[in-house]
Formats: C-alpha cells, structure tokens, sequence
C-alpha cells in the first residue's frame, strides 16, 4: 500500500478520474484547468487513466507530462503486472466482463514498459488538507480498489469504508473516489463521500458532456466537461472499438446497466 501525503493544498483544487483512454476528454480537462488558473499540483486523478476508449497509451504520456497527482486504478494495477483482466470486479460471462476483452486486449497491445513501470509506481492513497478539512483519495474503496460506492448506497456501508480508510491514514473529513463513473456528493453525519465522476465517459443519463469536480474554500462542486466526442468515437471506429462504448460518447448512455443496482436503471 502506497500513500501520499501533499500536505496543505490553497486556492482550488480540481478531481477528475476514469480517463479511460479518452485523449480528447483529457486534452479538454487540462485546457479547462489552464482556463481556471489551476495548475497541475492542485489537480488529483483518482484513477483509470486507461480503459474503454482509443488511445490508452497517449493517455498515460499525456497526463504524465502534465504533471498532476494520479492515483492507481484498477486498470493501472492490472496492466501494471501484465495481468489478462481489467479488474474492474465483472460478474464472469456478464455484459461487462465480455465487453472488457475488447477494450482490454487493446489497450494492452498498446502500453509500453515504461508506461508499466509508471503505474506500478503509482500511490494507492492520497491525502492532503485543504481549507482546515483533511481529505483522503481512493479509487474504488478503502475496502478494495474495485469497489463499487453508489450513490443509492446505505450510510452504513459508506461509513464502513470511511472507518477502513481512517484505520490506515487518520481521520479524515472527507474521501474523494473514482472507479464507479457516477458523480456524487454525499453528506453523512460530520463526513463527505464524494466521487467526481469520469472525464473519459458519461454517466448513463444522456447527457454527453462528462464529469469532474471542483473543491474551492466554500464548496465541492461537480462540473460538466465539454470536449471533442466526435473525434473520440471515430478514434473508437477507427480501431474497431465498436461493442458500444463508443455509442455511448454520443447517446450518454452505458451499453449495459447489469454493474449498476437496480435502482439506477434508466
Ligand atoms: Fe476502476
């Protein structure tokens, strides 16, 4: 277990994760921070730099000369070790799973030996203090880095993932997520668990701009990222990429809802 601690952060901080290969939403995420005079030490990937879309190595050389914080992803960790599996906790045989080999395989052919050495060297934990409240980063939970936080979600299983990570790094006031694609704020007793999003997809409710969020000295605030999708999805095209991910970047809706509960079905 690898942790980071960036100390005292000022002025606003930007969190984004699940690039998920998409250069095109990665090159418009970081001309929105240069817009908003943030600068790449203010700014926390929460993971997943690499997955569904065209250009899985790019992606990795894009956000490296960058130059923000990027936490480990499932997806890192996996082709970190060359492993034949995105991680990402599929059922076996489910929509998701099959679907995975494709954009798996690809982005596999693609990673280089240095880009591996680069994840595998990636933290697992980030914590940093911003405005007197300490915040800690996870990609999916402090329970595994695979695990699915969602919004519908009890109390009682955020708070156990709160205790678990507070076993490992102190108390914090809030934890800031990636992993499930679905941005959310939630306020639980005197703790926030809080999850940007993704850049690299949308959040399967038709709209096609995605997801990041901004924490400022008054609030926590999920913002939508304009950026190329036509160019993304014929990237996509281009590279046979075409079992539904990339009808997703134009429709906003996930080519299967089987790893959402139920209640999230649209
Ligand atoms: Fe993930």
């Amino acid at each position: 277990m690898k942790k980071i601690d960036l100390g005292v952060l000022s002025g606003d901080v930007l969190v984004f994760g699940g690039v998920y290969s998409n250069l095109h939403a990665l090159d418009a995420l970081i001309d929105k921070a240069a817009s908003m005079n943030i600068l790449p030490e203010n700014i926390i990937c929460t993971g997943d730099v690499v997955a569904y879309c065209a250009y899985a190595q790019d992606s990795v050389e894009r956000i490296r000369d960058f130059g923000c914080h990027v936490l480990a992803g499932n997806c890192e960790n996996q082709l970190a070790v060359d492993a034949e599996d995105c991680g990402c906790g599929f059922e076996l045989d489910s929509t998701c799973s099959l679907l995975s080999k494709t954009w798996y395989a690809h982005a596999k052919s693609q990673i280089t030996e240095s880009s591996r050495i680069w994840m595998s060297n990636l933290p697992d934990r980030i914590i940093f203090s911003h405005n007197n409240l300490r915040f800690g980063v996870v990609h999916g939970g402090a329970s595994d880095v695979s695990k699915f936080i969602w919004p519908v979600d009890s109390d009682k299983t955020i708070l156990n993932e709160i205790d678990l990570l507070e076993t490992e790094i102190n108390s914090i006031d809030c934890v800031l997520a990636g992993h499930t694609g679905i941005p959310m704020i939630r306020d639980i007793n005197d703790k926030k668990w809080v999850n940007s999003g993704a850049i690299g997809l949308p959040a399967n409710n038709g709209e096609i701009d995605t997801n990041f969020i901004i924490i400022s000295e008054k609030s926590i605030i999920n913002m939508k990222l304009e950026y190329d999708v036509n160019s993304a999805f014929q990237a996509m095209q281009a590279t046979s990429l075409i079992q539904g991910y990339h009808s997703t970047l134009r429709t906003g809706y996930w080519p299967s809802e089987e790893i959402l509960p139920k209640e999230m079905w649209v």
